[in-house]
């Protein structure tokens, strides 16, 4: 199929613009569209089979359930069911913003949708595009990020293009998004609301509103039990692989620099081609390989905004090994390392 590309200003665009791309989704199309956190590909999430055309698309597990985007809380109603006080707080505080919460899923909510689950994923985006699509298509939007599974989430629309240009029925381009890194996913069918997926919002800024809030405890590093199941299907899963070999350092910054320096010279000897995950303040220190500055470590926001797209760089490069510096475990910080370690398929090399 031809894939309609549309841009779209997000700062200033007539509603009427985005009529053919509601249009697309009530009829049970697929549409990719930005949010604050990355690109969605969204279809209709209570018509099952528009919702299935999204697993095929993505070459996604059927079993990893769909995220549905909302554009009022009072949607909250309609798809789910014993809805805790919580839950509105949150809403409250975070929506529209980078936070999904899982709760008991209503009748509505076909199964295509949720993977077979009997809760349902809702998130209220914060951006002008998705909130107006969701409004003008009259659906509950089910997105997952609109990569091809197993590559990095797309932050621009020709991130999408390069993975899903001939499988969906239209891309709306509104620009490079804010954020750059999923949504914080929490679960708050559990006693003590858990996080299954960090992101922007950290835990500290969920406690400040619930109280006591858990990190399951299959996301944590230190967890290599191949026992523990990740409660959100989606995290179990390699994610993404770089085509290069991926190794981060920990350590004491000069140590770290010092490291993938000898590294580099001795790869790029051996005719290799390296790929260097750097920061702002470290840029100027790599003496060998193909430096890419990711961001500013002393604001870590640039950094997830920057991450993705420098792993999608190093795939095009087509480097045969990346060596990444590695991040404060706190804060946002977490949500970025999760998604590193991920990536390095847990390879971390401590440098004393
Ligand atoms: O920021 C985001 O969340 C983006 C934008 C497009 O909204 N969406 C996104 O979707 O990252 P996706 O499909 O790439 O990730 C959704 C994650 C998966 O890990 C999935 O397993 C989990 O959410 N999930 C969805 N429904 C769930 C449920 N009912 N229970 C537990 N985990 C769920
Ligand atoms: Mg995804």
């Amino acid at each position: 199929m031809e894939t309609i590309l549309q841009h779209i200003d997000k700062h200033q665009f007539e509603r009427e613009e985005l009529g053919k791309a509601a249009m697309i989704l009530r009829e049970g199309g697929l549409v990719a569209f930005p949010t604050e956190t990355v690109y969605g590909l969204g279809a209709d999430g209570l018509q099952e089979e528009a919702a299935k055309k999204i697993y095929a698309a993505k070459g996604r597990p059927s079993d990893n359930p769909l995220i549905l985007h909302i554009a009022s809380t009072e949607a909250l109603k309609d798809i789910a069911v014993e809805v805790p006080e919580s839950a509105y707080q949150l809403a409250e505080k975070f929506w529209p913003g980078p936070l999904t919460m899982v709760l008991k899923k209503s009748e509505k909510v076909p199964y295509g949708t949720t993977g077979g689950l009997e809760t349902v994923a809702v998130r209220m985006p914060d951006h002008e595009i998705a909130l107006a699509l969701i409004e003008m298509s009259g659906a509950y939007i089910a997105a997952p990020s609109a990569n091809t599974s197993g590559r990095p989430s797309p932050t621009t629309a020709k991130h999408v293009m390069d993975d899903l240009d001939g499988k969906i029925d239209m891309v709306v381009d509104g620009g490079q998004v804010g954020i750059g890194i999923e949504s914080t996913i929490i679960d708050l069918t559990s006693d003590v609301p858990t996080i299954l997926r960090p992101g922007y919002v950290t835990k500290s800024m969920l406690e400040e509103v619930v109280g006591e809030v858990a990190l399951d405890a299959a996301i944590l590093k230190e967890n290599k039990d191949k026992n523990l199941k990740p409660k959100a299907p989606g995290m179990k899963y390699r994610h993404y692989a770089p085509k290069g070999d991926l190794t981060i350092f920990e350590g004491e910054m000069g140590h770290v620099v010092a490291r993938i320096n000898e590294l580099s010279k001795e790869q790029e000897a051996q005719g290799r081609r390296v790929g260097i995950i750097a920061t702002e303040e470290t840029k100027h220190q790599y003496e060998h390989g193909i430096v890419k500055t990711v961001g500013k470590r002393s604001q870590e926001t640039t950094v997830a905004h920057g991450l993705y797209g420098v792993l999608r760089d190093f795939d095009d490069l087509a480097v045969d090994v990346i060596y990444a510096e590695s991040f404060e475990e706190h804060e946002l910080g977490q949500a970025i390392m999760n998604r590193l370690l991920k990536a390095a398929g847990y390879h971390v090399e401590h440098v004393e």
